[in-house]
């Protein structure tokens, strides 16, 4: 995998994921998911799923972490690291990669980690999405 970040950087981010994962509002799916978002300024931004009882009004962990990120002033990220899934980790969903293909560049690293840090699958956002929509 090409990285722009370190490997102790992604280990700390998936760190950071797990950590938010346990914020997770998920009463329903009971699916905890956390995500943490490294800015090109450094700051990090963490996120986790944030359920409703209207069930699509749910906002995806990596979403929740790129829009605080984007409402905070940081519009451009290096990597990011997706906690979710227990035996195996979870992929982040269709559109979430649109949403990270947006604010990253497609060599950007994605390391997804098992929600107790066991499993670890590492890729980019451009090979996550390719063929992205863009205008
Ligand atoms: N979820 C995420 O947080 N990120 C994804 O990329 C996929 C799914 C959440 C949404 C919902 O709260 C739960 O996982 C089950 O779908």
């Amino acid at each position: 995998m090409k990285t722009n970040s370190s490997d102790a950087t992604l280990t700390t981010l998936a760190r950071e994921a797990i950590a938010a994962a346990e914020r997770a509002y998920a009463p329903y799916s009971k699916f905890k998911v956390g995500a943490a978002l490294l800015a090109e300024d450094e700051r990090v931004f963490t996120g986790c799923n944030v359920e409703n009882a209207s069930y699509g009004l749910t906002n995806c962990a990596e979403r929740t972490a790129v829009f605080k990120a984007v409402s905070e002033g940081a519009t451009r990220f290096k990597a990011i690291a997706i906690a979710g899934g227990v035996g195996d980790v979870a992929m982040p969903c269709g559109a979430c990669r649109q949403v990270l293909a947006e604010f990253c560049p497609p060599d950007a690293p994605v390391r997804c980690v098992s929600l107790d840090g066991a499993i670890t699958k590492d890729f980019t956002v451009g090979a996550l999405l390719p063929g992205v929509f863009s205008l």
